[in-house]
């Protein structure tokens, strides 16, 4: 390891050749730091302030210099300096930058690797068929009111005029809420088995004339198969005013139907019964699939059953503060899934809650 000489020549001669000696030196140490502790060492070493090599030349070279000598001897000293600080500070970049070099490389991203994929959806059928349905009434000037899937007896039933224990209730495969039986009957919970009680909460709420339809969520306690599900989506309307007759609800059903299958699509009306409407019917079309002929779909009947309809009865009105002798309604409610299982060449009605990506990405 290079140390610094004491000179007793101090020519310029000997002068330069212990320059140079000292320069090789330093260079080689210098190229050989090559991480920043490195660094380090080489810039104590060589430049500490009291006993750096640097400083040693000062007491070594200079100082002991004869007075005569002074000036090369400073000339050289200041030299050798000058160079080890070069040194130092070049080499600190050179370091710098090979540690970013580094990481560069680490860091390296292959940009020509595909990209994560993120495939867009689609509206599921069921809603597709939903929305197609909510634009045809929007369009004859029906605005969209919602309930709650929870409901109470006496909106989902009493109000309807499902009298309590009368047998219609037993159509409607009520799913009660468990431990409601401290509850008087009318506040008990249960799921909404129709959107019929969004017809009572909207008449609560505005004077008449009203045109609502109430699209929602609906539950039954009924096993699934192909054409069950104990959820399913309702479409229900109501329009109440002054001199609406039932030649009103066949004719704004007959525009509806025709809106989604077609205009030479025929409508017909059977009487039904309902508690909430006076008198019922039940709606069916003639089938878009054979045009009436008979087919598997229409079970070679030619017609299919798709809607429950009727007058409002007055004893609804009763319930809300409308005044029936001066007003008259009608209201329908029908399944939306069975509508998109039309519409979509569907036969099961599972398919559609299944979440099977296979059935649905036919509708993107
Ligand atoms: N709420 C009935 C049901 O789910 C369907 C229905 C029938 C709704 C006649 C109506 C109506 O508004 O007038 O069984």
């Amino acid at each position: 390891m290079y140390t610094v000489p004491k000179l007793t020549d101090f020519s310029a001669r000997a002068l330069d050749e212990a320059k140079e000696e000292l320069l090789a030196a330093m260079a080689v140490e210098a190229g050989d730091a090559t991480d920043g502790p490195a660094l380090e060492e080489f810039r104590n070493r060589w430049l500490g302030r009291k006993f750096g090599l640097v400083a040693q030349v000062n007491e070594l070279w200079l100082k002991a210099a004869p007075g005569s000598a002074k000036r090369e001897a400073g000339q050289r000293v200041n030299e050798i300096k000058q160079r080890a600080e070069e040194l130092a500070e070049k080499h600190v970049k050179a370091i710098a930058k090979s540690i970013l070099n580094a990481r560069l490389r680490a860091e390296t991203l292959d940009i020509s690797l595909p990209g994560i994929e993120r495939p867009l959806g689609v509206r599921h059928p069921v809603l597709r068929t939903l929305d197609e349905l909510i634009s045809v009434f929007v369009k004859m000037g029906y605005s969209i009111a919602e309930g709650p899937e929870v409901e109470s007896d006496y909106y989902n039933f009493e109000a309807l005029n499902f009298p309590p224990n009368h047998p219609a209730r037993d159509t409607q495969d009520t799913l009660f809420i468990a431990n409601q039986e401290q509850r008087a009957q009318r506040d008990r919970l249960l799921l909404r088995t129709h959107t019929s009680p969004v017809q009572i909460r909207t008449m609560e709420k505005s004077a008449p004339p009203v045109r609502v339809i109430c699209p929602g969520k609906v539950h039954r306690n009924d096993a699934p198969d192909a054409t069950h599900s104990p959820v399913f989506h309702q479409l229900e309307g109501l329009c109440v005013d002054t001199n609406i007759t039932f030649g009103d609800l066949k004719g704004t059903l007959d525009h509806a139907m025709k809106s989604l299958f077609g205009s030479a699509v025929k409508t017909s009306f059977r009487p039904s019964f309902f508690p909430f409407t006076e008198p019922s019917v039940e709606v069916s079309i003639s089938c878009p699939f054979c045009g009436g002929k008979g087919c598997r779909p229409c079970k070679q009947s030619g017609w299919i059953e798709l809607l429950g309809a009727g007058m409002v009865d007055p004893n609804v009105f009763g319930f809300v503060g409308y005044d029936p002798k001066k007003l008259s309604g009608f209201a329908f409610g029908m399944g939306v899934e069975r509508l998109a299982m039309m519409t979509y060449n569907v036969d099961d009605i599972q398919q559609f809650f299944y979440g099977d990506m296979r059935f649905l990405e036919q509708f993107a």
